[in-house]
């Protein structure tokens, strides 16, 4: 039996399972990840100059513009087998939390439900009465402004920034309670998210690294690391439960 074997034979009996991923699942689709080495946009862009509130206040246009070009990334990509591998996961195990640093919406594009830490680039919100709507790359006015007439801003976690406690609540109680605990294409760097896979371990739960690099993750006796890249490796863990 090989580990992957393993994992989806516990994978088959698990009732609670919850999956964190990263930018790295949305790799195959085309959108770049943060921090690989020649393609992470954090090897090209300062984040203090593009996503940090302070940013925002001196430059509004050049930050727009920076998720403008993200976002027609996102508007040209479709989800890949990782992403629709784990909406099939979410429709068999009803108690399946999905946690998703990603902002780019790929989830629910694939039929997933998704607790969004880091917010949506989808999404934007008013910088004065914080009203949230959808927002597109061709609106009229850029930046684009809110119905009371004041800028909106992306509605991004940026650094320095609180994420929602009622999301973290929902994503820490998922890591607590779970029987197996997936964590895909993450670097697993930022906080508080990286810590869900701790807590998990610390309460037994077997939890599976899906990863194209160990570099940096988790190593516990209840870590399993399957290295490879997510729309390869999600198929292969579902398969038995598609026979079953
Ligand atoms: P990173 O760029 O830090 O990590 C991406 C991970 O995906 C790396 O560990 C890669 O080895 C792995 N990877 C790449 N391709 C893969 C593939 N096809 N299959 C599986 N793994 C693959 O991205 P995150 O961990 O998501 O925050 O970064 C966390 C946060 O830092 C982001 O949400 C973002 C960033 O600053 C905000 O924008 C608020």
């Amino acid at each position: 039996m090989t580990e992957i074997d393993r994992v989806a034979e516990r994978l088959r009996t698990a009732t609670r399972i919850a999956v964190l991923t990263g930018a790295g699942i949305s790799a195959e689709s085309g959108i770049p990840t943060f921090r690989e080495a020649q393609t992470g946009l954090w090897s090209r862009f300062r984040p203090e100059d593009l996503a940090s509130p302070d940013a925002f206040a001196r430059d509004p246009t050049t930050v727009w513009d920076w998720y403008r070009w993200r976002r027609e990334l996102v508007d040209r990509a479709a989800p890949n087998e990782g992403h629709t591998a784990i909406a099939e996961l979410q429709r068999r195990v009803p108690g399946t939390v999905l946690i998703t640093q990603n902002v780019d919406g790929l989830h629910q594009s694939a039929g997933s439900e998704a607790i969004e830490l880091h917010g949506s680039i989808r999404r934007a919100r008013c910088t004065a009465c914080h009203a949230k709507r959808e927002w597109s790359v061709d609106e009229s006015e850029f930046p684009p402004r809110c119905n009371c007439g004041s800028m909106l801003r992306p509605d991004i976690v940026w650094f320095g920034e609180q994420l929602s406690e009622a999301q973290l609540a929902r994503a820490f109680a998922a890591a607590e309670s779970c029987n197996v605990f997936l964590s895909i294409g993450t670097s697993n760097l930022v906080q508080p998210a990286a810590s869900l896979p701790w807590i998990a371990a610390d309460r037994h739960a077997l939890v599976v690294v899906v990863n194209t690099v160990m570099d940096g993750q988790h190593h516990a006796p209840n870590v399993v690391h399957l290295t490879g890249k997510a729309g390869q490796v999600l198929p292969r863990l579902l398969t038995p439960l598609a026979s079953s």
